[in-house]
C-alpha cells in the first residue's frame, strides 16, 4: 500500500526522503517519487520513477542528493496503483496546474470524477489519471481564491472531498511550511529538537531513527507544520484541536533481515521469540508452581466482557484465519457464542449487533480499511470493541475501546507469519482469562493449558529444526498447479492459512477445506498430479482423518502429512511426513502452521519468486 515520507529542515532532504521510501518498501508499491522546495525561486524539484525506489534514486543528480545546509521542504511517496496504471505520470507527488501546490496522497477520493468535471469547467487540465491530481488542483483552486493561504485551501478542498486520505501538501512560495491531513489513512509527524526539523510518515518507520517525539493525526484533522514553530492542529471545521505529542520506541534494527535471505524466513524463525514476548507478563508462572493470566486490557472492561452473550470477530486474510481459531477457543473455554466475519462483508451488511455484544477486531497492521470500518459500525451500535493488533499506535489500536497488542515486532514480509501465531497466542490468553473468570473452564484445564502454552516457544524451535528437510521435500512440489489443504477442528483454519500462504507467494492455486468435506466435491480433483496436505496430528479425529487420507491414496493423490512426533501409521500412507511435537489440541495451530509457512516459502523461493513482495499484494490494505 502507498507510503508517505516528508521532511522539513536543513539536512540533506533528498537522502532522508529516499531512505524513508526504502524503509516503506515493505508496504508494497509500483512507483515512487519525491519533490523538494529549496525556496530559491526555482520552483519544485520533482523526480519520479516507475518501479523500485532504486530507480528513483538513480534519477536524482548528486548535487540534489547531497545538498545540505539549505532550508528545504520535501515529500516522497511510494504508490500502489488504484486509479490509473503504474506509470511515471500517475506516480506522486502531483503538482497543480499552476505549479504553486504539490502533494502526495494515500487513500482514495471517491468523488474525484465529479470534482474533476467541475475543475475542467474552470479550465483545469490534468496530466494523470489519478484521483490525487484532482485533489491537488482542487486545493490549488481554493489557494488562488484565498490569497495563497494553503491551510485554508486544504481545509476547503477536504470539505468537498469524499473518501479516505492521508496527504502532505507543499507550496512553492514558502519552503519552510507543509500542511498534513488525514481521514481513514494514517499519518504521523515526528518533531525534531527545538522544532528545527520535522519528519512525516505514513507510519513511524521512516521517523524513528531521527526522533521519538511524534504526533498521530486523528481523522479529519489538519496539521500546520512550520519550521521553528509548534505544530498547530485543526479540525476540518477550523476549530483548534489538542496537540498530543507521544513517545514511540520502535526498534529499527528489527526492520532488517538479520542474516536471513528474506524477511519472511526471518519472521518465521522469529516466532519462538515473538511468542515469548507476546506472553511476557501476561502468562505468569507463580512461585507456588501454578499459572495466572494477567491482561491489563481486561481490567476496566471485565464486567462487560463477562456479560457478553455474543462475540463477533472481524478481520481479513490471515487475521480472519486466526479469528476462526479464536472462535473455537472462546466457545470451548468460555461457552460464549462466537461468529467470525470478513470485515469487508460485515461492514456492508446490516449485521445484528446488540449493546452487550463484544466485537473483537484482529489486524496485524492495524490499518486495514475494512476492519476499521467494521469497528466504526460496531461502535455506532454500542458494542464494546476489543482490538488484537500488532501496529502500535495504529488506527485500529486507537479506534478500539480496549485491546491487546500482540507484540511480535514489525512484520515486513507481505505474507503474514509471526502475526498469525501472535494473534492465536493472544486469543488463547483471552479465552483462558475469560473462561476462568466465567467459571466455564475448570481450574485443572486452565492450569494444564497454561503449562502447555508456556512450552510452545521451545516446541516451535523443534519444528523449525526441520527447515532443511522441509526445504528438500518442497522441491517435489514446485511442479504443482493446484494444491489441497485439509484439516479438522483447530487444524481446519490452519489448512486455510496454509493454502493462503502458498497461493500468495508461489502463485500456485491452493484451497483449504475441512477434511471431511473432501468427499462432497473436492475429491473430484484428486489425481496423481494433485498434492494434498493433510493436517493429521494425533487427536480425537485422527482415525477419521486417516480414512480421508486413504480415500486420497486410492485415487493416487500425492500426500504430505503433518503428524504428531512418533506417528507410525501415517508414514505408510503419505509420501512425505513432517512431525510436530505433541501438545494440547487447542494449541496445535501454533505448531502445525509452521510447516505450512516453510513449505510455501521454499516452494516460492525455488520458483525464483519475490517472496517478500509478491505481485499485486500490499502489506497494509488501507483502501477497501
Ligand atoms: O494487517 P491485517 O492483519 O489487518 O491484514 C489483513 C490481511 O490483509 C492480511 O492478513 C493478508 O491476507 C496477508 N497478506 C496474509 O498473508
Amino acid at each position: 500500500m502507498c507510503g508517505i515520507v516528508g521532511y522539513l529542515g536543513s539536512q540533506s532532504a533528498a537522502q532522508i526522503l529516499i531512505k524513508g521510501l526504502h524503509q516503506l518498501e515493505y508496504r508494497g508499491y509500483d512507483s515512487a517519487g519525491i519533490v523538494l522546495n529549496t525556496g530559491q525561486g526555482k520552483g519544485f524539484n520533482l523526480f519520479k520513477a516507475k518501479g523500485k525506489v532504486a530507480n528513483l534514486e538513480a534519477a536524482i543528480p548528486d548535487e540534489v542528493m547531497y545538498q545540505d545546509h539549505v532550508t528545504v521542504s520535501g515529500i516522497g511517496h511510494t504508490r500502489w496503483a488504484t486509479h490509473g496504471e503504474p506509470s511515471v505520470a500517475n506516480a506522486h507527488p502531483h503538482v497543480s496546474m499552476s505549479g504553486d501546490v504539490v502533494l502526495v496522497h494515500n487513500g482514495i477520493i471517491e468523488n474525484y470524477k465529479e470534482l474533476k468535471d467541475q475543475l475542467m469547467d474552470r479550465g483545469y487540465t490534468f496530466q494523470s489519471q489519478t484521483d490525487t491530481e484532482v485533489l491537488c488542483n482542487l486545493i490549488d483552486l481554493y489557494y488562488q481564491q484565498h490569497g495563497h493561504d494553503l491551510r485554508m485551501a486544504v481545509m476547503q478542498a477536504l470539505n468537498k472531498a469524499i473518501g479516505a486520505y492521508a496527504i502532505v501538501v507543499m507550496e512553492q512560495q514558502d519552503h519552510a511550511h507543509v500542511i498534513c491531513a488525514r481521514k481513514a489513512s494514517p499519518l504521523v509527524i515526528g518533531i525534531g529538537e527545538g522544532n528545527e526539523e520535522f519528519f512525516i510518515g505514513s507510519d513511524a518507520t521512516p521517523i524513528v531513527s531521527y526522533t521519538h517525539k511524534v504526533i498521530y493525526l486523528d481523522d479529519e484533522q489538519v496539521a500546520d507544520v512550520r519550521l521553528n514553530h509548534e505544530v498547530e492542529i485543526l479540525n476540518l471545521d477550523q476549530t483548534l484541536a489538542q496537540v498530543d505529542v507521544k513517545e514511540v520506541d520502535l526498534d529499527i534494527s528489527a526492520l532488517t533481515k538479520g542474516g536471513f535471505p528474506h524477511f519472511m524466513i526471518k519472521e518465521i524463525f522469529d516466532q519462538p521469540n515473538c511468542i515469548e514476548n507476546c506472553m511476557r507478563g501476561r502468562l505468569v508462572h507463580l512461585e507456588d508452581g501454578s499459572y495466572d493470566v494477567k491482561l491489563s486490557a481486561l481490567q476496566n472492561f471485565k464486567a462487560k466482557l463477562i456479560r457478553a452473550r455474543h462475540v463477533i470477530i472481524v478481520a481479513c486474510g490471515t487475521s480472519w484465519h486466526a479469528g476462526l481459531i479464536g472462535k473455537q477457543l472462546i466457545e470451548e473455554m468460555c461457552r460464549i457464542r462466537v461468529e467470525v466475519e470478513y470485515a469487508s462483508e460485515f461492514r456492508y451488511r446490516n449485521p445484528v449487533i446488540e449493546k452487550d455484544d463484544v466485537v473483537i477486531a484482529i489486524s496485524q497492521s492495524g490499518e486495514t480499511a475494512d476492519t476499521l470500518a467494521a469497528i466504526q459500525l460496531a461502535k455506532e451500535q454500542g458494542a464494546l470493541v476489543f482490538g488484537i493488533v500488532n501496529g502500535v499506535g495504529s488506527s485500529i489500536a486507537r479506534a478500539a475501546d480496549t485491546g491487546i497488542y500482540i507484540h511480535v515486532g514489525p512484520e515486513i514480509g507481505v505474507a503474514s507469519t509471526k502475526a498469525f501465531t501472535g494473534q492465536v497466542t493472544v486469543l488463547t490468553l483471552l479465552a483462558l482469562a475469560l473462561g476462568r473468570a466465567l467459571g466455564t473452564l475448570s481450574e485443572e484445564k486452565f492450569q494444564r493449558t497454561c503449562h502447555e502454552l508456556m512450552q510452545i516457544p521451545a516446541k516451535m524451535g523443534e519444528v523449525l529444526k526441520q527447515n532443511e528437510a522441509i526445504c528438500q521435500l518442497s522441491a517435489h512440489f514446485t511442479y504443482a498447479r493446484n494444491f489441497l489443504y485439509l484439516g479438522r477442528g483447530y487444524n481446519y483454519p490452519v489448512a486455510l492459512e496454509g493454502a493462503l500462504k502458498l497461493k500468495e507467494i508461489s502463485y500456485i492455486h491452493a484451497e483449504g477445506y475441512p477434511a471431511a468435506e473432501m468427499k462432497h466435491g473436492p475429491i473430484a480433483l484428486v489425481d496423481e498430479e494433485m498434492p494434498i496436505v493433510f493436517l493429521a496430528t494425533h487427536h480425537e479425529l485422527y482415525h477419521k482423518i486417516i480414512s480421508n487420507m486413504q480415500e486420497v491414496q486410492s485415487r493416487k493423490g500425492r500426500i504430505l502429512a503433518i503428524v504428531t512426533q512418533g506417528d507410525e501409521e501415517i508414514s505408510h500412507i503419505a509420501q512425505e511426513v513432517i512431525e510436530v511435537p505433541e501438545t494440547l489440541q487447542a494449541l496445535e495451530p501454533l505448531l502445525s502452521v509452521l510447516p505450512m509457512q516453510l513449505l510455501a516459502y521454499h516452494v516460492a523461493v525455488m520458483k525464483g519468486l519475490n517472496v517478500d513482495m509478491p505481485r499485486n499484494l500490499a502489506k497494509s490494505v488501507t483502501v477497501e
